[in-house]
């Protein structure tokens, strides 16, 4: 099993967001995932509550965790065969985030262009970097057909010597339109640049942390 945190202490950046959307298209892919669900907000978990009753396909588990529980849900998880875990994490100064980030092989630093953001993905990204565990900042809310905020960002986390995602994620209504309805934006608009950008941040994430999804096994097998 390989477990991501997608962690930044700043608040509406898009990590519950990256949570949803990687897990579902995790899933789709044929994977066993679970999300667990650190912020005592609960967006994931309530997300995955609207979803469960409206659709009957395999979804990903949404289980709420604190810091306490983490390792024994995670060992859970792994016993029952998933193949997959994100962790969701909560916005500000918190005992979750650094649990997180330290029982994970990999995390996701979802970032926008402003400075408080860069603040705290170069706390997250260090802690990361102390622990060994690799760490990548995701730009979101990028301005749609604008190539300015990326190449920005890029060279700001180049300076804090961060890693970049090649996929960056733009501002688009649908996030906000699938939300209430337990959808992400692959089901609202699938064939939308939303959709195609997460589609193609979860095949560069499935290679990174390499998970083999149906397809690839069926494809190596052939
Ligand atoms: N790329 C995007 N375009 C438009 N809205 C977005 C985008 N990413 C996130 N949102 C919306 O912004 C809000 C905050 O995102 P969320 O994932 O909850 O942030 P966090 O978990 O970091 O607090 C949510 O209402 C979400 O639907
Ligand atoms: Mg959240």
């Amino acid at each position: 099993m390989r477990t991501v945190a997608i962690a930044i202490n700043k608040g509406g950046v898009g990590k519950t967001t990256l949570t949803k959307h990687l897990g579902t298209a995790a899933t789709a892919a044929g994977l066993n995932v679970i999300i667990l669900d650190m912020d005592s907000q609960q967006n994931a978990t309530s997300w995955g509550k609207r979803r469960s009753q409206q659709r009957d396909e395999p979804l990903p588990v949404v289980r709420f965790v604190t810091e306490n529980d983490l390792a024994e849900e995670l060992e859970r998880a792994r016993a029952a065969g998933c193949d997959v875990a994100l962790i969701d994490t909560p916005p500000g100064r918190s005992a979750e985030a650094p649990a997180a980030v330290e029982a994970a092989d990999f995390v996701l630093i979802p970032f926008w262009l402003e400075s408080d953001a860069f603040d705290g993905l170069g706390k997250t990204a260090g802690l990361a970097r102390r622990l060994g565990t690799p760490a990548v900042g995701v730009l979101n809310f990028a301005t749609p057909n604008s190539r300015s905020h990326e190449d920005a960002a890029r060279s700001v986390l180049d300076a804090l010597n961060v890693s970049m995602s090649p996929v960056v994620l733009h501002r688009y209504e649908a996030y906000r339109l699938a939300n209430p309805k337990g959808l992400t934006v692959q089901e609202m608009e699938p064939d939308s640049r939303a959709a195609a950008e997460i589609a193609a941040l979860w095949e560069w994430l499935s290679a990174e942390v390499q998970l083999c999804t149906d397809a690839q096994v069926q494809e190596g097998a052939a």
